[in-house]
């Protein structure tokens, strides 16, 4: 993060987390890169760019690039919306995540037909990046800790603020045992779709930094904690007060 050249990416998925940081976008301007939109316009002072990437893996991992690659951003955000995976977290926690895990990455035992499907028995794969130029299986990624510090900063009064695991993956568990296997085996304190592979990119154009700053929207833990979009108002909130003081 430091010395930062570019604007700050900030990468949402959906429409409801990202609406207050482009209605906060001063001098805001709109590009289209195939169904990819992209805000741009300066928050306190600094160039934002924000990114609609729609859910999923391979969504957020182009927007990514495309906000890298082709605007020149400097350092990321994966904001948004996660279902807990600790069970001391509540709708309304944010979730630092200062580092990510890949749910989608598996190699499964052979079994023999009829023998049926054991998800407990997947064996994590690990993605491959490169590190100048030779390949490598990478099964998790950390923030920039810079940027981890500035936000640790930032005063949260919507609830606990926590550094933490982001498991990210083309999946929504609501099975507990496997939300706890993935808790106690990989350490995850919250899911979504899209952190890991926001991270992943980073890595590959140049370990461009990056921050998680995800809010608890679900628990599986609770029964009444249904997924609530209207939580990610206040990661959005909380997320301007970051880039304000990444600026
Ligand atoms: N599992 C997976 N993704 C979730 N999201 C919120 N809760 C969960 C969950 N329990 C986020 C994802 C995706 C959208 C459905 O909300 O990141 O973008």
């Amino acid at each position: 993060m430091e010395g930062r050249v570019g604007p700050i990416a900030v990468i949402g998925a959906l429409e409801e987390e990202i609406d207050l940081v482009n209605a906060a976008l001063c001098d805001r301007r709109t590009e289209w890169a195939g169904e990819y939109r992209f805000d741009f316009g300066t928050i306190a002072g600094t160039d934002v760019v924000v990114a609609h990437s729609f859910m999923g893996m391979a969504n957020s991992a182009a927007a990514t690039a495309l906000a890298v690659a082709r605007f020149g951003a400097g350092a990321v955000l994966s904001i948004g919306t996660a279902g807990a995976h600790n069970p001391a977290l509540h709708t309304g926690d944010i979730v630092l995540g200062s580092r990510t895990v890949n749910d989608n990455s598996h190699m499964t035992a052979h079994r023999d037909r009829g023998s049926g499907s054991d998800v407990g028995a997947w064996e994590v794969m690990g993605n491959e990046v490169g590190v100048c130029g030779s390949p490598e299986l990478r099964i998790e990624f950390f923030c920039d800790a810079g940027m981890l510090a500035a936000a640790q900063a930032v005063p949260y009064g919507g609830g606990r603020l926590v550094v933490g695991t982001v498991a990210s993956g083309d999946v929504w568990n609501k099975e507990i045992d496997r939300i706890d296997a993935l808790h106690r085996g990989r350490g995850s304190d919250c899911e979504d779709m899209e952190t890991f592979s926001v991270a992943q990119t980073c890595w590959q154009l140049g370990r461009v930094p990056w921050l998680g700053v995800r809010i608890v929207s679900n628990s599986e833990h609770f029964p009444d904690e249904v997924f609530d979009v209207s939580v990610a108002q206040k990661c959005q909130a909380f997320a301007l007060d970051v880039i304000a003081a990444l600026a």
